[in-house]
């Protein structure tokens, strides 16, 4: 039992939940650099950071540090007489005004100057060579170091720097790391670290599983104050700096969020938000100039609908100072876009980019755009296709506020997709990679997925020049040729690119309804940070922070953690096939579900074989949207990863596979592992009972048991559907209905 866990039984502060630390030699260490807080100067994000440590160190340690920002002089500078102190502050400040302090008392200046350039994230251990000078930190960098008398400076490139240093100081506390010879230096990869929430104004969350939205709440938002400060602590904390409040699926209600009535209210919430150092943005109705405005027209090219918005904009930045821009889900399923103005999506984005660089503002523009109304007997279309051909042809046309933010897959989001080639294939657009916490199709919150194994597989992704998507959604130019001027010109200033993904939060109390679920949410955010963290890594610091500091369980929990990916993968739809889910809902096996439907989702299976032919060869073309490299290999069957086999190929049932099963066998033996790999979460998790926090253990374990009955239904559902198309036998001779 986790005695200190008692006070937050519900999980309420995640990963944020300051427990006393119970080594006793761990917390003196502790104790001994943080009797003091010496906070040098002024600003919402210090003053958050302020108070984030003393309740951390109140918590963690047992007793509040003294603030002894009001006199730094008296305070005998980071050390002195009073002993050590966490001295936070503003990279350059620190080194101008506390020069004098600063280099006597803590030593940290020949550290501080010393060297420069170096890259995101040298880490702690970092020599003093690899120490940036100050302007290469950012408004978002920042440095941690120990002085010589065992001070701690958490110095930030800009304010919210400082406020990240803090976070990142804190969690070495929660994870018990060293904290003696610190010299850490940290920047953002990404500009842009962003969570889409899909809020709606009646207090629903459209793919919500996680109770009602934080924001809204019967029509009024902004009333939970305390929780929405909680989550600006807790998305904070992890380096996220955008969050945009309401559903990309903008309906009547929300379009109102724009008019002067609500504008006071999406305020309050930025307010809180700006403290920690989130921008706030609004997805919009691309109609609203029709619904809002009452004008007869949304056309992108209309003089009046550019300075409806124009105006609306300014009004908004007027009130919202910070204010981060818009979202839009154009011509996309239903909604209202320029397509019906015979306009083009360049058209639609730099109308609205217009009415925002004067704020310094972004659009963040969506790419999800396909014919959501397609015949299912037309084998030519193919919906894999639609962001590439919507969205290559205009490459270069978008303002220099415009983000086109582009889901990992061409598909929907799925367990096993592969990855979008619009991602690699823009060269002179800024993009954002969306992501989806939110577990639509990897279980719901109900099943254990934990997401970053298959994130880091999209990030890692390269088509044969070495360009991965990471460096894509960052504008770095990698191995690209060098007449792509776009992509070098982002290499400086200017990139506004990054990271999205859709929230996984509600009003649960433990946040995600799964409570392991909130490891995705942390997680995204590391990630969005430092592409490069390992999945493990960052599985380990949430389970220290949020869950256990005992090992063991650690132990249990990560491989939990690690696996749960490839076996929810293992039970659901195979080889890259996708969909065989319940209509509407999404959850639970329907392996026709989508099969003779308008949305583009079929897997073709007949009684000889499965799977969609996207070859150029005779297909319909998909592959051939990859660069050579990439196209080449899904080109070919034998070439083609078999985890992605069905996704390009349409092969008959005794296709061997590499592991020399046929691929029928591999269907029924992957869903027989898989529901007793799910089976064995639960033992797993039942195994640790006694070490876990109660209410964690029941929590999940009620969760977990519903996975593994729900896994055997996944396989016996699979198998006795493709044992009856294919008439084929298992080898093993095992049951199937
Ligand atoms: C999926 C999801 C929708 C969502 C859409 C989007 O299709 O099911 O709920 O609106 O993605 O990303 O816009």
């Amino acid at each position: 039992m986790d005695a200190g866990r008692a006070g937050n039984e519900a999980y309420e502060q995640a990963w944020l939940d300051y427990r006393r630390i119970e080594d006793e030699a761990l917390r003196e260490s502790y104790a001994a650099v943080c009797g003091r807080l010496l906070i040098a100067g002024e600003g919402a994000e210090l003053a958050a950071a302020r108070s984030e440590l003393r309740r951390a160190i109140a918590g963690l340690l047992g007793s509040e540090p003294v603030d002894v920002s009001a006199a730094p002089a008296d305070a005998g500078g980071g050390g002195g007489p009073g002993g050590p102190a966490i001295v936070v502050g503003l990279a350059d400040r620190v080194r101008e005004s506390w020069h004098e302090w600063a280099a006597e008392a803590a030593g940290v200046e020949a550290g501080l100057d010393a060297g420069a350039g170096a890259g995101a994230g040298a880490g702690a251990g970092a020599g003093a060579a690899e120490m940036p000078g100050f302007e290469t930190l950012g408004d978002e960098g920042y440095a941690i170091r120990t002085g010589a008398d065992g001070s701690v400076y958490l110095l930030g490139g800009g304010a919210k720097g400082a406020l990240y240093a803090a976070f990142g100081f804190i969690r070495l506390l929660q994870t018990g790391a060293e904290i003696r010879g610190l010299r850490i230096v940290e920047r953002p990869a990404y500009p842009l670290r962003m969570i889409d929430h899909w809020d709606n104004a009646d207090g629903s969350v459209e793919r919500g599983y996680a109770g009602g939205s934080l924001f809204f709440d019967g029509g009024r938002l902004g009333e939970r104050a305390e929780r929405i400060t909680d989550y600006a602590r807790l998305t904070a904390s992890v380096g996220i700096n955008a969050v945009a409040i309401n559903n990309v699926n903008v309906h009547a209600e929300e379009t109102r969020l724009l008019a002067p009535e609500r504008l006071s209210d999406v305020a309050r919430v930025a307010d809180v938000f700006r403290e920690y150092g989130i921008a706030l943005y609004l997805s919009v109705n691309f109609a609203a100039p029709i619904e809002l405005g009452g004008l007869g027209t949304a056309d992108p090219l209309d003089p009046a609908v550019a300075a409806w918005w124009r105006e609306t904009t300014a009004e908004v930045c007027r009130v919202i100072p910070g204010f981060g821009g818009f979202v839009v889900k154009a011509d996309s399923e239903h909604r209202p876009g320029p397509f019906t103005y015979g306009r083009d999506h360049a058209d639609g984005a730099n109308m609205l980019a217009d009415a925002l660089a004067p704020h310094d503002g972004t659009v963040i523009w969506r790419c999800f755009v396909y014919d959501c109304k397609q015949d299912w007997r037309d084998r030519r279309t193919d919906r894999a296709r639609a962001a590439y051909d919507h969205f290559m042809p205009l490459d270069g046309a978008f303002r220099d506020n415009v983000v086109l933010q582009i889901k990992h897959g061409p598909m929907d989001f799925q367990v096993r997709e592969p990855v979008s080639p619009l991602l690699l294939g823009l060269r002179r657009t800024q993009i954002a990679l969306e992501l989806q916490i939110t577990q639509e199709y990897t279980g719901q919150q109900r099943h254990l997925c934990y997401l970053l194994p298959m994130w880091k597989e999209v990030l890692d992704f390269e088509a044969g020049d070495g360009r991965t998507v990471a460096d894509a959604a960052g504008g770095r130019k990698g191995g690209a040729s060098a007449d792509e001027q776009g992509a070098a010109e982002n290499e400086g200033g200017g990139w506004r690119g990054g990271l999205a993904a859709v929230s996984n939060v509600g009003t649960d109390a433990n946040w995600t309804g799964h409570l392991l679920a909130q490891a995705n949410w942390y997680g995204y955010g590391r990630l969005a940070w430092d592409p490069s963290a390992s999945a493990e890594a960052i599985g380990r610091e949430w389970i220290r922070m949020a869950l256990t500091s005992d090992a063991s369980v650690e132990e249990t929990v990560i491989r939990m953690l690690m696996d749960s990916h490839a076996i929810y993968e293992s039970y659901t739809a195979p080889l890259g096939v996708g969909w065989m889910v319940n209509p509407n809902h999404h959850y639970g096996p329907n392996v026709d579900g989508y099969e003779y439907s308008p949305w583009g989702t079929y897997h073709y299976a007949d009684r000889d074989g499965i799977g969609v032919d996207r070859t150029v060869a005779t297909g319909t073309g998909y592959a051939g949207q990859y660069p050579p490299a990439a196209a080449a290999m899904y080109e070919l069957p034998h070439a083609c990863p078999e985890e992605l086999l069905l996704f390009f190929h349409h092969v008959p049932y005794d296709t061997p596979l590499k592991s020399g099963k046929t691929v029928i066998q591999h269907i029924y033996d992957t869903r027989f592992e898989g529901a007793e790999r799910a089976a064995g979460l639960l033992a797993a998790w039942d195994h640790i009972a006694n070490r876990l926090p109660a209410r964690a253990y029941v929590e999940v374990r009620e969760r977990l048991a519903h996975q593994a009955e729900h896994a055997r239904e996944w396989r016996d559902q699979l198998n006795t559907y493709f044992y009856r198309k294919s008439g084929m036998a298992d080898a093993h001779g095992r049951t199937i209905y």
